[in-house]
């Protein structure tokens, strides 16, 4: 059995085509292993997660950092398999939804902080882009860090952002009061298969140093790389880009963004009450 520097090492390798330098002496590597060899699960096991289990992930997530300790994220715990079904039905080209034994809504909740206020009996003049920032903010760091504690245990996790395509649905069937709004879902379960390392765009790219750099020209070698261990088995619309000889991430990408998406998301957030200026 290799040593935790060396899996480290293996795994960030896949990730980034680069060698990184791991120190055997760090304390912690057990961790730092878990979280370098991330990866999504979308196959779970028919065994359920212990309610007990549950609350206490939902208890190290909602330990994560939040801005000004305003704590305004929540933690939305389906189990009901009529409700997760519900959900898989609205979105039948994710079959794994319908699989999950647990399904959790990751929810930016700007509403407690002005309630508080109107409790303390003091006026509450920051309704504006803030509130619906600082929210979705602490709500995307309680997930992550679900994923991570979930990860420890061995469970295995898909977020869904996909949700948001049908937010007023799942705004209502969730009875989603004023200001609250999913951020995200996240499909929870005991994993089925292994799962693999998908590949990240080079350090170079996206890890800059003492200001801003922009650098493009390792994109076709990440495409490549990537290529190389995480093919894409279809292409997006071959009848309306063609069919190209090679289809690397890049290509993907900009297929994907080629046409609108989700572009009533800001009408949905305004009509939860949250004021965008
Ligand atoms: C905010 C967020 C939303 C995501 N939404 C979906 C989704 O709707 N469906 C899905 O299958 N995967 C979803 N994913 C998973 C990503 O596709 C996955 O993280 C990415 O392909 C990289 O794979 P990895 O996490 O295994 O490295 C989401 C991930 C994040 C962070």
């Amino acid at each position: 059995m290799p040593d935790l520097a060396t899996i480290i090492q293996a795994a960030l390798s896949e990730r980034f085509g680069e060698r990184l330098e791991v120190d055997a002496g760090l304390s912690g590597l057990d961790e730092i292993a878990r979280v370098a060899a991330h990866r999504v699960h979308r196959r779970y096991l028919a065994r359920d997660i212990a309610p007990d289990l549950m609350r206490l992930l939902c208890a190290c997530a909602l330990s994560a950092p939040s801005k000004s300790d305003l704590q305004q994220a929540d933690i939305l715990v389906v189990r009901d398999k009529v409700k997760i079904r519900a959900i898989a039905d609205l979105l039948p080209e994710m079959p794994w939804i319908a699989e999950t034994p647990v399904f959790l809504v990751f929810l930016a909740n700007g509403r407690r902080l002005p309630q508080i206020s109107k409790i303390r009996g003091k006026q509450f003049p920051n309704d504006h882009l803030d509130l619906f920032f600082n929210a979705t903010v602490d709500a995307a760091i309680v997930m992550t860090t679900f994923l991570r504690t979930a990860e420890a245990v061995g469970l295995g996790c898909c977020p869904i952002s996909v949700i948001r395509d049908h937010a007023a649905t799942i705004s209502e069937m969730f009875a989603l009061p004023e200001k609250v709004i999913p951020i995200a879902g996240m499909c929870v379960g005991w994993p089925a298969e292994k799962g693999g390392i998908t590949p990240r765009l080079s350090l170079n790219t996206t890890v800059h140093e003492e200001c801003f750099a922009e650098n493009f020209s390792e994109v076709e070698a990440y495409d490549q790389r990537r290529a190389a261990t995480r093919p894409y088995r279809n292409q997006r619309e071959p009848e309306r880009f063609g069919r190209s000889e090679f289809y690397g991430w890049s290509e993907d990408k900009a297929r994907q963004y080629a046409v609108p998406l989700r572009a009533d998301f800001g009408a949905f957030v305004r009509a939860k009450g949250f004021k965008l200026d």
